[in-house]
């Protein structure tokens, strides 16, 4: 994870590495550090605790120069500890380095250099690459020793490097840890994310794999480890500066919860054509093909799992067609049986999650067709899937993933109209109903966001408790799951999901009358009347209720001590408006137990190490 910022301009750069470094920070906060050239000379400073913390101690802005670099760390390699702050530095102290990712050969690689005279300050794995170039250096030109140093490199890498004797060019590389070069007026930036530079130019290019670029002021230049330049292209990114910015939101998560009417309204916007489905050009899966696929397997991590979960509901349920949800991290390292008929999905937020990226890679290896659907425009998995189809969340900083999540759910649902709509599985009217429904959801999803007083009063009530149990079936079984993992990341409660039923094979021992259990339970044809068994169940353990209803539902209120209420809609979508409130509970909670909301201990945004 880790964040990597970095400017080089033709004024004072000190600000702008500020700003990019603190819209980073959702990446990691151990530590952070900033490091400027001033007369062939480094200035640097760094600390252990958040940018905030530090900046008061060392005072960042009081470093300057036209040319910089910033990281905040998540660690991995060594302690948290100001000597394994980044940047690193070589024995002269002419080279430094900020790094995201791992590399794996560090230990090899430090013996070796030790055995020559390096000596090491770190324990980090990241200050290798300092005096692997150092001893590259002698007798080369920079871009020789740094090409030279990251050939023998193994493992993930992010990279921004700067060298005391060339104060006006900014040196960047990466292999499988996300970077990206940002394109201004007589200035260019390297970042790790778009959204930390869409401040300063919305002008995006993206590294790819095994690729050094070198910036100046008014260029840049990318090549290949061999030293063969490349084409790079220009993205321009639409997404609006205070996309990017609170608000006036005391957080991002509460931000992106209330940005959801909107991002749904985004994500549906010119893709519902005349009761048909129509996506971009990034989507370009024959007709033929989706008749005749057997198959689907979603790989995904966390939150996006959740989604595929519903995903799976959806395309069993109303397209017919046997699916598979799997965890990225487990399928990466499987030999799953995938033949030319079977999809692979890959969901990310980021598009950056190196575990998703890797089971996308081994779903290639069998030949298959494989799409992602994804936040991140020109991230990893979309450069590496055959198709694509986005989610128009805007960006995400907040560490839980809300939006993101509600925008995943809407475009699995439009994928499941567009398959049973080819294979037949729905008829015309069932069709017409489904995108009735959808198109409803932004303002049901307002009418729920109207609820947060409600909502509130609960978090008020129970914010104390120490675990909770969260329960649903069918398609809101992964809201469940969902909810409870929002009140984990976010508040530090324990807290499980459930298939409700299942709760009388083992959790049900739990339940006491300092338990509260969040019950999903809009009024459906399946399972509705188990579910309000399932309540009994819990109510008759004194268990403290807070459940999820449809509007008017009365039988849930005779049982429940709280309910907040969804509207009325299909049941294949009473799970985007059923997550909303336990987004909103999870995030009340944490906030009256003071939690840092946008960066829950331990968490980083996109998890871009295995
Ligand atoms: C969500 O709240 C989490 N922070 C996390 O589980 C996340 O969903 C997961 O890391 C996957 O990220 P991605 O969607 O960017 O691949």
């Amino acid at each position: 994870m880790c964040g990597i910022v970095g400017v080089v301009s033709n004024k004072n750069v000190n600000e702008k590495l500020f700003n990019g470094l603190s819209n980073l920070e959702y990446r990691g906060y151990d530590s952070v550090g900033m490091c400027f050239i001033n007369g062939g000379k480094f200035s640097i400073k760094k600390g252990v605790g958040k940018l905030e913390e530090v900046h008061k101690k060392v005072n960042f802005l009081k470093l300057n120069g036209n040319i910089g670099l910033g990281h905040c760390r998540w660690s991995t390699h060594g302690g948290v500890t100001e000597k394994n702050a980044h940047p690193h530095v070589d024995c002269k102290n002419k080279i430094s380095v900020v790094h995201n990712g791992i590399i794996e050969n560090y230990s090899e690689l430090k013996d070796e250099l030790t055995k020559k005279g390096h000596k090491f300050y770190s324990q980090t794995d990241t200050e290798v690459i300092a005096h692997l170039i150092e001893e590259n250096l002698e007798g080369n030109k920079v871009e020789e020793a740094l090409r030279a140093a990251l050939k023998k490199v193994e493992g993930s890498y992010a990279l921004g490097i700067l060298f005391a004797d060339e104060p006006g060019k900014l040196f960047a590389a990466r292999n499988e840890s996300p970077l990206i070069i940002g394109l201004g007026k007589n200035e260019n930036f390297i970042a790790s994310d778009v959204p930390s530079i869409l401040s300063y130019t919305n002008k995006i290019v993206y590294l790819e794999d095994k690729e050094i670029a070198v910036l100046t002021n008014d260029g840049f230049d990318v090549f290949d480890l061999n030293g063969k330049e490349k084409r790079k292209k220009v993205h321009t990114i639409h997404w609006s500066k205070e996309s990017s910015q609170k608000s006036g939101y005391k957080h991002f998560m509460l931000k992106e919860i209330y940005e959801q009417p909107r991002a749904i309204a985004d994500t549906l916007n010119e893709r519902i054509v005349n009761n048909s489905i129509i996506f971009e050009k990034e989507f370009a899966l024959s007709d033929d093909f989706l008749k005749k696929i057997k198959r689907i397997v979603i790989v995904a991590c966390g939150t996006s799992w959740h989604a595929a979960l519903v995903g799976e509901f959806m395309f069993e349920e109303l397209a017919k067609i046997p699916t598979e949800v799997e965890y990225a991290s487990e399928f990466r390292y499987r030999h799953a049986l995938l033949d030319k008929n079977t999809l692979v999905i890959a969901i990310s937020q980021s598009g950056e999650t190196a575990d998703t990226i890797a089971a996308l890679k081994e779903a290639k290896k069998y030949g298959v067709k494989t799409l992602s659907i994804c936040n991140v425009i020109g991230s990893s998995i979309t450069r590496i899937s055959h198709d694509i189809i986005y989610t128009r969340a805007g960006p995400e900083i907040g560490v839980a993933s809300t939006k993101a999540f509600t925008t995943q759910l809407a475009v699995l649902y439009l994928l499941t109209i567009l398959l049973s709509k080819i294979r037949k599985t729905l008829n015309e009217k069932q069709i017409k109903d489904m995108i009735e429904g959808i198109r409803k959801i932004p303002l049901q999803l307002q009418s729920v966001l109207d609820e947060d007083d409600e909502i509130l009063e609960c978090a008020e009530l129970y914010y104390n408790k120490l675990n909770s149990l969260y329960l649903g079936r069918g398609i809101n079984f992964p809201i469940a799951l969902e909810g409870a993992l929002k009140l984990k990341e976010v508040s530090y409660i324990h807290a499980e999901g459930y298939p409700a039923a299942e709760m009388k094979h083992g959790p049900i021992a739990l339940i006491d009358k300092n338990m509260p259990v969040v019950v999903i339970a809009p009024h459906d044809i399946y399972t509705y009347k188990k579910v309000l068994g399932n309540i009994e169940e819990v109510k008759a353990r004194g268990g403290i209720i807070i459940a999820i209803a449809t509007v008017g539902d009365k039988e849930v209120k005779k049982r429940a001590k709280h309910v907040i209420y969804i509207p009325k809609n299909l049941y294949t979508l009473s799970s985007i408006l059923a997550i909303v409130p336990l987004q909103l509970l999870a995030y009340h909670i944490a906030d009256k137990l003071g939690r840092d909301v946008d960066r829950p201990r331990s968490l980083a945004k996109s998890v871009t190490v295995e």
